[in-house]
């Protein structure tokens, strides 16, 4: 499997602080089945604004130390980009990473309360560029908990969604729980990730899986968390 966001990188947000973090988290996302991790520190939001050169440096140094102790997983870069109007140029220059640097796709962070109208006028821009936005757990956001339309209006628009998997069992409470099994029902969803930060929170995705599969069955929730995510960090 692929976790397509997931912030392992050490002391750069709220994720892992140490290196030892990072590697116990790459642990438990190898014994859960994870063979790529795209590494998606925060960028533009109050937690952390990291530059892509702290991404790439990160992602230098914890490779060399899975190889060290033999841990069989890939880090590929990738940023979580809160929305700003700023955000198709940092796209451009290379500030703010896309998945895994291929220019295709990015992962876009909504503001946790609403949707902000001019999301359709950077989506509209960066498919201009050929660059599709993946939404970042958009079943946790209450505007579009509240009405089922919104979402369906921003695939429209031609983004995607990723679905994070604690919001599927539960973790994150009944209404994000309930929006995730009506993102899937509607097939609005094309990502289930872990957004893990730590290792109390690890990259696993097993026990979604298994509450996807009741909503979607096994076919459609495979393709979520394998060749759905594939295709997206595929080189050309
Ligand atoms: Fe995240």
């Amino acid at each position: 499997m692929v976790d397509l966001h997931c912030h392992i990188l050490p002391g750069l947000d709220d994720g892992p602080k140490t290196l030892k973090e990072s590697l116990a988290m790459c642990r438990a996302a190898a014994a859960d089945g994870i063979h790529t991790i795209v590494a998606t520190p925060h960028r533009g939001n109050f937690v952390a604004d990291t530059t892509a050169k702290q991404v790439l440096a990160g992602i230098k140094k914890l490779k060399k130390a899975l190889t060290k102790h033999k841990i069989k997983i890939d880090i590929l870069p990738g940023h979580e980009i809160h929305i700003s109007k700023d955000l198709v140029q940092d796209v451009e220059k290379g500030v703010a990473l896309t998945i895994n640097n291929k220019k295709k796709y990015i992962l876009l962070e909504l503001p946790f309360h609403s949707v902000p109208f001019y999301v359709f006028d950077v989506i509209a821009r960066l498919k201009e560029k050929g660059i599709t936005p993946i939404i970042a757990h958009p079943e946790r956001n209450t505007q579009i908990q509240a009405d089922k339309r919104v979402m369906k209006r921003l695939v429209k628009a031609g983004a995607s969604a990723q679905i994070t998997g604690d919001s599927l069992t539960g973790k994150f409470g009944p209404a994000a729980r309930r929006s995730a099994a009506n993102l899937l029902k509607s097939g609005l969803a094309s990502i289930i990730a872990s957004d893990s930060h730590s290792p109390a929170r690890p990259p696993a995705l097993s026990e979604a899986i298994t509450e996807a599969t009741k909503i979607v069955g096994e076919k459609k929730t495979r393709a979520l968390v394998e060749s759905n995510a594939a295709e997206i960090i595929k080189e050309e």
